[in-house]
């Protein structure tokens, strides 16, 4: 990495920074020391032009719409691998070999089982809470059953929790949508791939058999791993924030899954599907076009737009070649959810508004339209987000914990409160 400096002048202050250059991408400019030599703060409240650290796990481009994993185009891994060997690669930085990938495969799928106590926590929950509220709960809960691999200090303890949390995430999805339904919880099989069992465990009934489909296996392997990991997003500042503190990885991951929730980021899958369904046909979607482009009316289109992406989000193309792929294998030809989301696309990406503001269609536009088809229920869609993401949550905690210069993550703000005053006792308040 090379590093060279970079001046500026505060008033009559000129102060001089280390640049540092990545293999890729833009440079920083590392401003550690400016509180000390200027006594001021910088100011970016979104993070919009701030590196929050150095990683190697994964690289966006959002002026060409590319994202690498370790350096693989995500096409290339969607198109020829899986999840978990995905997963592999976000941990380790290489592509598994044939003996390290069914070792892996092996070894996460033998912690997919939960503590089987975990089945009475469900049961102080309502039936009817939303599946996020409920996988919130239950992955925060886990440090209460897995206090043998809390300890971050020892590596084979980080290694045990990781392996816990991926193996383990898609049961307790699972779990929280039986818990939805009223069903009884299904046990994940050994012999099943990571997404045949979760389908199963899904859909399954004691009472009979059932046929995974191997193209929704597929279609739902793919969007794990288009949703694995995304650089600093929201979420996964959030899990390096809690980590930071030293706070066990359970805790962590629970911590991302609550940012993950909110309608800007994960939730926006769930938020894009009922927007659809509230244009419900093609002829509505000039009011809709209207009212996002109206300073006074907070709509805005879910599904569209990106912080870092000002190109197409190349996941979102992917994303819709599986769409057609899930609905083609169930025969349904003409989708109107699917008809208004490709008309609405194609107007929004001639208006004006959208071409200017750099606003295209993000991995959650087309993914609400697949999981519907597949049986997923709106509410459940942002749970399947948290379950691919936990292998990039993951992978990110794992790279900060290892990080020798790592301290705790503590911002400072500009104060715009009231200076100092002295305290008026009730006596002499008005
Ligand atoms: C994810 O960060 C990640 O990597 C996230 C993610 C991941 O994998 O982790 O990619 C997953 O969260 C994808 C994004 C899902 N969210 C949505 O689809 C919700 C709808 N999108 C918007 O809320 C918005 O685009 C954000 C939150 C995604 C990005 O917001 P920014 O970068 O803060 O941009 P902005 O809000 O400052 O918008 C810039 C302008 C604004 O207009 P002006 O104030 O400049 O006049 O564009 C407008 C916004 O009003 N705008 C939109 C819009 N998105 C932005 N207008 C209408 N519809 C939209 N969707």
């Amino acid at each position: 990495m090379s590093a060279t400096t970079g001046s500026f002048s505060i008033g009559d202050t000129t102060v001089t920074m280390p640049v540092k250059t990545g293999s890729i991408g833009p440079s920083v400019v590392d401003i550690g020391k400016l509180y000390a030599s200027t006594g001021m703060f910088t100011y970016d409240p979104g993070f919009t032009s701030t590196a929050s650290c150095e990683s190697s796990i994964t690289y966006i481009d959002g002026d060409e719409g590319v994202l690498l994993y370790r350096g693989y185009p995500i096409d290339q891994i969607a198109e020829q691998g899986d999840f978990l060997e995905t997963a592999y690669l976000l941990l380790y930085g290489e592509l598994p070999s044939p003996t390290q990938k069914k070792d892996f495969d092996y070894r996460i799928t033998r912690h997919t089982m939960v503590h089987e106590q975990m089945a009475r926590f469900f049961q102080g929950l309502r039936r009817d809470s939303h599946p996020m509220a409920v996988l919130c709960a239950s992955v925060g809960a886990l440090s209460a059953f897995y206090h043998d691999s809390t300890d971050i200090s020892d590596p084979k303890q980080r290694m045990v929790a990781s392996f816990r949390l991926i193996g383990k995430m898609p049961t307790l999805a699972a779990m929280a949508y039986k818990y939805s339904l009223g069903q009884p919880f299904i046990y994940p099989k050994n012999d099943l791939d990571y997404s045949s069992n979760f389908l199963r465990m899904c859909y399954a009934v004691p009472c009979e058999d059932y046929k995974i489909s191997s193209v929704f296996a597929r279609a739902l392997d793919r969007i794990f791993i288009l949703h694995a990991d995304h650089e600093q997003n929201a979420s996964t500042s959030t899990v390096r924030l809690a980590g930071s503190s030293g706070a066990n990885p359970f805790a962590c991951i629970a911590a991302g899954v609550a940012c993950l929730w909110g309608p800007a980021h994960g939730g926006a899958n769930e938020a894009a599907l009922k927007m659809l369904m509230e244009i419900g046909t093609v002829e509505n979607i000039p009011k809709f076009i209207a009212r996002a482009k109206d300073k006074n009316d907070p709509f805005r289109l879910m599904g569209f737009g990106h912080r870092v992406y000002k190109n197409y989000d190349p996941r979102a193309k992917i994303m819709q070649r599986t769409c057609y792929e899930v609905l083609n294998e169930l025969g349904i030809k003409d989708s109107p959810l699917l008809e208004v989301a490709m008309a609405l696309e194609k107007i929004a990406l001639s208006d004006e508004y959208f071409i200017e503001k750099k606003l295209y269609p993000n991995i959650d536009f087309y993914s609400g339209i697949t999981l519907k088809a597949m049986g997923f229920p709106v509410s459940m869609f942002t749970v399947l987000f948290a379950v691919a993401r936990t292998a990039g949550w993951i992978a990110q905690w794992k790279e900060m914990i290892e990080d020798p210069s790592q301290k705790i993550g503590r911002p400072r703000q500009l104060y715009v409160g009231a200076p100092k005053r002295d305290y008026v006792p009730i006596s002499a308040r008005a």
